[in-house]
């Protein structure tokens, strides 16, 4: 079912998110995303950075309707986000995975009931949800570490098994926010890399980060926001583009 979406050949060939001329401002006086437009193509894998409180944070906030535009509007596999009525919040859950630089896991719960939570609240059968996680902590290297309790895990375990939440609902597109500024610099390369192996399976990755290391490691498309705007940097400037970050 999820995988029908996903692969619906009537979306294939239109971009699975579009930012269209985007407006937002907590204040009046302070807009943070001034006519903000970006588009992000299927299977792309996309660094978003700039300084602190340039708007990182703001517009995944839009994306996965934590917050409301202004003006302008998102698109996300065709469907305006602004537009979304409650019924269609499972269609963002189901298609948005989403991982936090705090990794937002339930402490006391374990790794399996952290990582199954959203399918659970999708409604899956109990079977169903157990042969998904049981894959999906596979991919990120915790197989048979499901019943520790997530509180007695290291903090790059924390983000592997926040990161198997994000993807064990099959989303077309996986965001994170800063996904490695609580981990030393290994932990974040490691990261990163795992970042791109699920890439690699057809995902499309949208990863907010201001640290400049990760950058340079592979050549990948690096948007910057600066004054509200979305600027792509082309390939070699990288750290130019964040010398003022
Ligand atoms: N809920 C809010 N209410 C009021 N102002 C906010 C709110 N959230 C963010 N802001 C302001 O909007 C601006 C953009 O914040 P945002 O968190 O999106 O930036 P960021 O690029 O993610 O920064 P950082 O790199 O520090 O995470 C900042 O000036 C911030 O203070
Ligand atoms: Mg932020």
């Amino acid at each position: 079912m999820r995988r029908g979406q996903r692969f619906d050949p009537t979306a294939a060939d239109r971009p699975v998110l579009v930012f269209d001329g985007v407006f937002k401002a907590y204040r009046p006086d302070c807009p943070v995303l001034r006519g903000f437009s970006l588009t992000i193509q299927r299977g792309e894998f996309m660094f978003v950075t700039g300084p602190s409180g340039a708007g990182k944070s703001t517009l995944l906030r839009l994306l996965y309707a934590a917050e409301q535009v202004d003006a302008g509007r998102i698109l996300f596999l065709g469907r305006e986000v602004g537009r979304l009525t409650q019924d269609s919040v499972p269609f963002l859950r189901r298609n948005i995975g989403i991982v936090f630089q705090d990794f937002k896991l339930i402490e006391n719960f374990t790794v399996l009931e952290n990582v199954g939570l959203p399918l659970q609240v999708l409604g899956l059968p109990e079977r169903v949800v157990n042969l998904r996680v049981g894959e999906v902590l596979e991919r990120v290297g915790l197989g048979g570490r499901g019943h520790e309790r997530a509180s007695v895990l290291s903090g790059g375990e924390k983000q592997r098994v926040a990161i198997a939440r994000a993807i064990v609902s099959e989303p077309a597109l996986l965001l994170a926010d800063e996904p490695t500024g609580n981990l030393d610099p290994q932990l974040a390369v490691d990261i990163l890399g795992l970042f791109e192996d699920i890439h690699a399976t057809g995902v499309t990755v949208m990863f907010a980060t201001h640290d400049r290391s990760l950058l340079d490691i592979r050549p990948r498309r690096v948007v910057v926001l600066d004054e509200g705007r979305a600027f792509d940097v082309p390939q070699g400037l990288e750290g130019a583009a964040l010398g003022a970050a």
